[in-house]
């Protein structure tokens, strides 16, 4: 049983911290407000705790930053980034600008030579990000049911001992893993949050993944 901290009070926190209960770990959700997470904590169980931001990242083994992408690295720094040094940090973050969205098209506040992930490790090198989890609505994330099987989750970064560690994770939660390479596959990763939504938000509904066949 491994130590999670979750960065997060929203959807994707919640839906990631229950799947590490389910799946056997101990849990720890970090928000600026601790408050926010009692009523989770009461109905998830012993191995569910809550604290700040800075207490789950210095409780945690590893991470993972379920926050507003424009406000992840104000989240690094109140999570104390001697706390996220030397441990795997899964990223499921989008940037996602202010801006509404044109004929379904999310916008960015990045662009495609830089993403949100290289930005977050370049600020804290010490830490091994990888992103996960960024290209598929929170009710999927945990043992998604398809006909067509096991979808794809897509995944990079610069440590190759985190990537495996979230490729066994993967496997547990019920997904194909493909490996982009490094934290600059970022860049591909993340704008596919925007053609996951653009479904969604064309009335076409919500209830897909991507899977990559090969071969
Ligand atoms: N929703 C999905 O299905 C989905 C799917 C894939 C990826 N994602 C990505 O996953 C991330 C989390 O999404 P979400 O839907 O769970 O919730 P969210 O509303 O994007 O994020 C909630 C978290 O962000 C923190 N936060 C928001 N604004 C902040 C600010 N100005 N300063 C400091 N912290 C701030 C909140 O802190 P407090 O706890 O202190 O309030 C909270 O913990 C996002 O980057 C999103 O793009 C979402």
């Amino acid at each position: 049983m491994s130590k999670i901290g979750v960065l997060g009070s929203g959807e994707v926190g919640e839906a990631l911290a229950d799947g590490f209960l389910k799946h056997g770990h101990q849990v720890m959700r970090g928000s600026s407000n601790a408050g926010k997470l009692a009523g989770w904590q009461a109905k998830a169980g012993p191995n569910a705790h809550a604290g700040t931001f800075r207490e789950a990242a210095r409780w945690a083994e590893s991470i993972v930053l379920a926050v507003k992408g424009s406000a992840a690295e104000a989240v690094l720094d109140a999570a104390g980034l001697e706390n996220l040094a030397g441990k795997t940090v899964m990223d499921p973050t989008n940037p996602i600008a202010e801006k509404p969205p044109e004929d379904g098209v999310l916008r960015f506040f990045t662009s495609l030579d830089e993403s949100l992930m290289e930005r977050l490790q370049r600020k804290v090198p010490e830490a091994h990000f990888v992103k996960v989890f960024s290209c598929v609505g929170n009710a999927f994330m945990v043992n998604p049911s398809f006909p067509g099987g096991p979808p794809t989750m897509f995944i990079c970064g610069n440590d190759a001992g985190a990537k495996a560690e979230v490729k066994s994770v993967l496997g547990q939660f019920g997904w194909d893993t493909a490996d982009m390479g490094t934290a600059a596959a970022a860049r591909a990763i993340e704008p596919l949050c925007i053609l996951w939504c653009i479904p969604g938000l064309r009335g076409g509904g919500w209830s897909h993944a991507f899977k990559l066949l090969r071969a």
